[in-house]
């Protein structure tokens, strides 16, 4: 751990979003791949916390929150930062739509903390009966998206809004035909989006959708997820680091390529959330966003590295009769049922 530099967390910019509180641009991801233990990521957390990170992005279906909040509290014990400067996400997983309040609660408790900072809708697909997602498997319990259940899970999760147990609420996995089927019925409008973006998947429609909407961008698997499972692998898939565009630009700035993307996806406009166990890496991505930016020219030259490469296609959450991933995400501008 000796020679990676700690970032001054005052340097991080932050961007404030409508609910009223500010959420660092750079958050460390928690779901790391098969072979990586919650003691190892829990691990991470704590030593990224000591190095500059305030920002962590949590779910309950990581299946680590219990580590990652003994690091937690760690860390504060140590006096690396007080809870206050913490920014806390976790997420209700698809099991979880119809008791979204004690699922919130059992985060807490995991996670050791009075409040969360970000409570999100995981995936806009629920699966009443049965724990996530097994391997390949499609769930049996799956059933697609209806805007009717999905604003009756949204309600609650305005009531933990409400109760203050969870400071701003957002959505994730969204697309423009599902916001247009909820957002004008929701009473508290979604502060984030947290969705697939990287260089080769820009999403740009549905990234100026939520900006014009007020609601923040949080791009997961900012870096392309190089390391992400077998199940969300195909041959067609594009490699972020490897493409010569961002090949060249780490060339000069003398970085990986990953560094890059997070420089990209920071001067964007986006949070981003890469993941990483190794401190010489998670630091990097945080001190993209305290070095020099890309020039306006890298910028342009970043839009051409964009091919539609979306990695997270989601067909583990296909319901009964529905023919293809291509089904969750409304390619046509229509919602499939
Ligand atoms: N809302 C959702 O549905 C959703 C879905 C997927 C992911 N997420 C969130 O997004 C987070 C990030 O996504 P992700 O884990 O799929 O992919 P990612 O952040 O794009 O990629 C992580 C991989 O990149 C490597 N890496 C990170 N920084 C690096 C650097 N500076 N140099 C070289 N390699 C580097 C890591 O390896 P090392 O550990 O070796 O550094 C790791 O294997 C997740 O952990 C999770 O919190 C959310």
């Amino acid at each position: 751990m000796n020679n990676v530099l700690a970032v001054d967390p005052q340097k991080v910019p932050v961007k404030k979003l409508r609910s009223g509180n500010a959420i660092p641009v750079v958050g460390l991801g928690t779901f790391g791949s098969d072979h990586i233990t919650p003691d190892q990521v829990a691990e991470a957390v704590k030593e990224a916390i000591r190095l500059g990170y305030r920002h962590i992005d949590c779910a309950s279906v990581y299946m680590n929150e219990k580590e990652i909040g003994g690091a937690i509290k760690e860390a504060i014990d140590a006096g690396y930062c007080t809870r206050e400067e913490l920014f806390i996400t976790s997420k209700v997983w698809n099991d979880a739509h119809h008791r979204v309040i004690e699922s919130c609660e059992q985060s807490l408790q995991d996670l050791g903390l009075d409040y969360l900072d970000l409570y999100l809708v995981h995936w806009p697909f629920p699966n009443y009966h049965a724990p996530g997602c097994d391997g390949d498997a499609r769930n049996p319990d799956s059933v697609p998206f209806k805007a009717e259940n999905y604003l009756k899970t949204w309600n609650d999760m305005e009531t933990l809004f409400k109760q203050g147990k969870v400071k701003a609420i957002g959505t994730s996995n969204m697309t423009i035909p599902k916001f247009e089927a909820t957002l004008d019925k929701m009473e508290i409008l979604p502060a984030v989006n947290e969705m697939e973006i990287h260089p080769c998947f820009q999403q740009e429609a549905l990234f100026q959708y939520c900006v014009d909407k007020g609601i923040q961008p949080i791009g997961y698997s900012p870096i392309g997820s190089p390391a992400r499972p077998e199940r969300d692998r195909t041959p067609d898939d594009a490699v972020d680091i490897e493409h010569p565009v961002v090949q060249q630009i780490a060339k000069r700035l003398g970085v990986h390529p990953a560094v890059v993307c997070i420089k990209w996806a920071v001067q964007r406009g986006e949070v981003a959330i890469p993941f990483s166990t190794n401190p010489r890496n998670y630091m990097s991505n945080l001190a993209a966003v305290t070095s020099s930016p890309l020039t306006d020219d890298e910028m342009e030259a970043m839009k051409t590295v964009e091919c539609g490469s979306r990695l997270i296609k989601g067909q583990v959450f296909l319901w009964e009769g529905a023919n293809s991933w291509e089904d969750l995400w409304d390619l046509n501008g229509e919602i499939i049922q």
